[in-house]
């Protein structure tokens, strides 16, 4: 009972308010383009990306007019499920989703569909039996930014010079991966090992982070007390390897020297890290989705068809490459 008042009935104030606000401004006359509501599911507020993933859709939607139902999931699945079984009971025009794990969206989806709600999924993709399910997905390459980390990996450590031995121990490279189960995080480790096999690469320890700071922090004190002669960190976030990176310097190890270190997103705090030579390479991983998002979802909401895959453009940044150039991540 003390969990009910804790928990569940402030959960469900809140939507109540949201969801009586929007009542008041949208007469639901059929699919229409400005003014439509959209219910959107976020994950939380795990990183900085994502917090900047947020204010992105929630600006692109003020400025179009649009209506938004907006859920934070708090990293959990049920929530998630939850909050697009609010969305149907609303009858919102279009539910746009950020999915938390790859699996387990059947259900809800064929809910969906039984309504004629369209669905986009945002960010992170989904592994579900029948893709028409959801209309369309936006969001990032995540295969490709593991390849991109790879990539940058085989050019630094193979010697340009061909008459130098060869290493007499392969590369050993730890791996901070992200929220297990997520489409982002297999992905990012499915490209960089189609990358690296091959070569003489060793991943000799890979364990979830969650795409968290302190988690980041804590797992890397624990592997650097315990695993020798680390090359390189290949981290799937830089919320993760900016902890790695307290950690390392709290050993006095030199972060970008004594470890090689790739990382994924492209927060200020990593280029400023990248350009100070702690962080070797960033793979960007744009969160600006929401007016792609917003887009997308105008269309679905006048019942016209989207492309079935949008990625969003994404770049990577070196050690020795001219930053100069680049303008505030914002992020
Ligand atoms: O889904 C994108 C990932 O989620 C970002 O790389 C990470 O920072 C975020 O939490």
């Amino acid at each position: 009972m003390k969990l009910f008042f804790r928990y569940a009935l402030p959960c469900f104030a809140v939507f109540c308010l949201l969801f009586c606000g929007c009542r008041k401004m949208t007469e639901k006359d059929g699919p229409k383009a400005e003014g439509f509501i959209l219910g959107f599911s976020q994950i939380g507020a795990e990183s900085a990306w994502r917090n900047c993933n947020t204010r992105s859709v929630q600006e692109a939607a003020a400025a179009a007019g649009v209506q938004l139902l907006f859920f934070n999931a708090e990293q959990k699945q049920e929530n998630q499920i939850k909050a697009i079984r609010s969305f149907i009971a609303y009858q919102v025009d279009v539910i746009a989703f950020v999915p938390i794990v790859y699996t387990g969206w059947e259900h809800v989806l064929e809910e969906a569909r039984e309504a004629e709600i369209p669905v986009l999924i945002c960010d992170r993709e989904i592994n579900i039996s029948d893709e028409s399910l959801y209309a369309g997905y936006i969001g990032t390459n995540s295969v490709q930014e593991g390849q991109s980390a790879a990539e940058f990996l085989l050019r630094k450590f193979t010697p340009d010079d061909s008459d130098e031995p060869p290493e007499t121990r392969p590369v050993r490279i730890v791996e901070l991966s992200g929220t297990e189960g997520s489409s982002v995080a297999i992905k990012r480790a499915q490209g960089f090992r189609e990358i690296i096999a091959g070569h003489p690469f060793e991943i000799i320890y890979s364990v979830s982070g969650d795409f968290l700071r302190s988690k980041g922090y804590e797992l890397m004190c624990t592997i650097l007390d315990t695993l020798d002669d680390i090359d390189v960190l290949y981290s799937h976030n830089d919320g993760m390897t900016l902890g790695a990176i307290d950690a390392m310097k709290e050993r006095d190890i030199q972060p970008g020297i004594d470890i090689v270190i790739v990382t994924i997103d492209a927060e200020q705090a990593a280029i400023d890290a990248l350009k100070r030579g702690e962080i070797n390479c960033v793979v960007e991983c744009n969160p600006k989705q929401g007016p792609d998002i917003i887009r997308l979802a105008g269309y679905l909401a006048r019942r016209e068809s989207i492309p079935r895959i949008v990625y969003m453009n994404e770049e990577v940044f070196f050690e020795g490459g001219d930053l100069s150039g680049l303008p505030p991540r914002g992020y």
